[in-house]
C-alpha cells in the first residue's frame, strides 16, 4: 500500500508545493516513487487555481528543480484520506486541526521542521513578504527536512 503524504501551507503557492516537489525528488533519487503518493494544499483558498509563486519557481530553478503546480484548498477530505499531513507552521497546524475534533485525525498532523536537525520544531518561515534570500532559506530548510522525513518513512 502507498503511503500518502500531503504538505500544507497557507496559500499553497510558496512553501507546500516546493515541499512536495522536493519530497518527490528524494523519492525519485531513492527509487521509491511507487511506494508513495504526495500532494500539497493550502488552508486558505485565496490562490486556488494559480501556479506556484514566480519567486518560488525561480529559486527552485536556480537550484536545479523544475516543477509544475496548481494551487488548491486543503479540505477535511484530505485530512481523512492522507496518512500524514505535514504543515509548514503552527498557524497551518491550527487551521488544519480546526476542521475536525477527532483526535485520530489530529495525530496525523506534523510540523515539517520536526525533521529539521538545524531548527527542530520551528516554523518554516513564510517567504511571501520578504526578499529572495527568504526563498533560498525556505528551499534549504525544505530540502533537508523532506529528505529526513523520507528516511524516517522508509524505515517504518
Ligand atoms: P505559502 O505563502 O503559504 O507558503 O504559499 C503565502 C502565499 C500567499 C500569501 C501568504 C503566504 N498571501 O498572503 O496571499
Amino acid at each position: 500500500m502507498q503511503q500518502k503524504v500531503i504538505f500544507v501551507c497557507l496559500g499553497n503557492i510558496c512553501r507546500s508545493p516546493l515541499a512536495k516537489a522536493l519530497f518527490e525528488k528524494h523519492l525519485h533519487e531513492k527509487g521509491v516513487s511507487a511506494e508513495f503518493l504526495a500532494d500539497s494544499a493550502g488552508t486558505s483558498g485565496n490562490h486556488a487555481g494559480e501556479k506556484a509563486d514566480s519567486r518560488t519557481l525561480l529559486n527552485a530553478r536556480q537550484n536545479g528543480l523544475i516543477f509544475s503546480h496548481t494551487a488548491k484548498k486543503f479540505t477535511l477530505e484530505h485530512l481523512q484520506t492522507y496518512d500524514m499531513v505535514v504543515v509548514m507552521d503552527r498557524s497551518n497546524e491550527r487551521n488544519v486541526k480546526s476542521l475536525s475534533d477527532n483526535i485520530q485525525l489530529h495525530n496525523k498532523v506534523h510540523l515539517m521542521r520536526n525533521w529539521d536537525t538545524e531548527g527542530p520544531g520551528e516554523d518554516v518561515p513564510d517567504p511571501w513578504y520578504g526578499g529572495s534570500e527568504g526563498f533560498e532559506e525556505v528551499f534549504q530548510i525544505l530540502n533537508r527536512s523532506t529528505s529526513a522525513l523520507l528516511r524516517e518513512l522508509l524505515i517504518r
